[in-house]
């Protein structure tokens, strides 16, 4: 089959690999992919955000099947546009992506539905927002309503940092039109999981836990980047942990979408935070996570293209999903100065014999070398059958690649580490 994977990063390339070893699969177009991504598939010149331009190369190209990874695409509708078209897709339309373009949406699904999550009021009048502020006790939350590449979240320790967060938003609107509404959220404690599945809105099955790193810094220190590091599986998602997550929260998060009309089929990931009244929902998003993917699709062990042909015909229940028992680590080579200002445009050096390489920033120059183009430019993966020897061979493999202007945690893993001791 012709298909077309729409997304350019370290996730789609990860995608990108595992359904190459599909025997159904014959030939791959990545819109716009990158310079690493042109080793897998064919890049086509195409911003994921170009909807026109899109359906119009997959009906050129008679694409046989369509994978929408970002989250841009999916909330713009995309996937209605292709369907109109005929041509199937992996990814939910407008109406079920919502559960992640908008967090008053979701905040109030789950009010609705009773699935757990933080307190929290929503509001579009900012003297209201600042009212309300007074009457909370800190450290609080304050959210943009609409995306915000991950960025849009701000935890303030005192309410002048919450009256500056929320006057940012809606007055200042650094996150544009996304800061029009803002959800102001109680701030709650534990460690956070990050739950992918596969659903079709019928059948949700969860793949392998994964913990994501998202702060720029060893330590947990520093600015909230797309994420810095993943492993797999979580320690924290033990099995009673997620026989209550199945019970409380995903099963009824599915169940609460057919309700209102907004099937999910897809990848819906779960965002969780496992406090001490419970696993409680921290954010939905209506597609695989970056960099959790980059752990997640190793550890599959069954073919992700049948997989993904099965959710979008609605037959999930009838797919062979199976993982691994081993562990997987991602240590995410970044540019200096991610995720707030860098250079590009130097080499980079991977050998031949370092095989999990999922490159996001980079792009291939007039010479055809790789070259740094991004703030994240690599994910570096490796599994082993204990955490431990995968987080110490994907650092070996880190060790093994040079590229000027790199950095990366040296950390990655070490919670979850400490985590299996006690
Ligand atoms: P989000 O984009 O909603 O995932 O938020 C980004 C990060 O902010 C999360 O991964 C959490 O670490 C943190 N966060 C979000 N909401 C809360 C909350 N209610 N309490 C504590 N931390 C939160
Ligand atoms: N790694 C978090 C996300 O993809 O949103």
């Amino acid at each position: 089959m012709k298909v077309m994977v729409v997304g350019g990063g370290g996730r789609e390339h990860a995608i990108i690999k595992k359904i190459k070893e599909s025997p159904k699969v014959d030939k791959i177009y990545a819109l716009p992919g990158n310079g690493g991504i042109a080793k897998d598939a064919e890049c086509v010149d195409i911003k994921a955000t170009d909807l026109e331009a899109i359906v119009d190369f997959a009906k050129k190209n008679a694409i046989e099947f369509a994978v929408v990874a970002p989250d841009d695409p999916l909330v713009m509708g995309l996937v209605d546009m292709l369907k109109a078209e005929g041509i199937p897709c992996f990814g939910p339309d407008k109406k079920a992506a919502i559960i992640e373009g908008s967090k008053a949406f979701s905040k109030e699904l789950m009010k609705k539905y009773g699935i757990p999550t933080a307190k929290y009021e929503t509001f579009t009048d900012m003297n209201e927002a600042l009212e309300y502020l007074k009457t909370c006790d800190m450290p609080i939350v304050v959210k943009a309503d609409g995306l915000a590449l991950g960025k849009g979240v701000i935890i303030a320790e005192t309410l002048e940092e919450a009256e500056k967060a929320v006057k940012s938003m809606m007055e200042d609107k650094v996150f544009g039109e996304s800061g029009s509404c803002v959800v102001i959220e109680e701030f709650l404690t534990g460690p956070e999981v990050s739950v992918l599945s596969f659903t079709d809105g019928n059948t949700l099955i969860p793949m392998v836990s994964s913990m994501d790193h998202k702060r720029a810094l060893d330590g947990d220190k520093g600015l909230n980047t797309g994420g810095m590091g993943t492993v797999a599986p979580n320690p924290y998602y033990t099995k009673e942990v997620a026989d209550r997550c199945a019970e409380e929260i995903f099963l009824p998060t599915m169940a609460a979408m057919n309700k209102e009309g907004r099937s999910f089929s897809g990848c819906l990931y779960f965002g969780l935070m496992i406090t001490d009244d419970g696993p409680k929902v921290i954010e939905y998003n209506c597609r695989f996570g970056d960099p959790e993917t980059q752990v997640v699709l190793p550890l599959l062990e069954s073919d992700l293209f049948d997989i993904m042909v099965h959710v979008s015909e609605g037959t999930l229940d009838e797919a062979d999903v199976r993982f691994s028992d081993d562990s997987a680590c991602c240590v995410v080579m970044a540019s200096k100065g991610y995720p707030v200002s860098y250079e590009k445009g130097y080499p980079i050096n991977i050998p031949d014999y370092v095989n999990n390489v999922y490159v996001a920033g980079a792009k291939l120059d007039e010479n055809g070398k790789l070259v740094t183009s991004g703030g994240r430019v690599l994910g570096v993966t490796e599994t082993a059958k204990t955490l431990q020897e995968a987080v110490a061979a994907a650092y070996r493999s880190v060790g093994e690649i040079f590229f000027e202007n790199s950095f990366y945690r040296r950390d990655i893993g070490q919670r979850a580490l400490k985590a299996l001791e006690e």
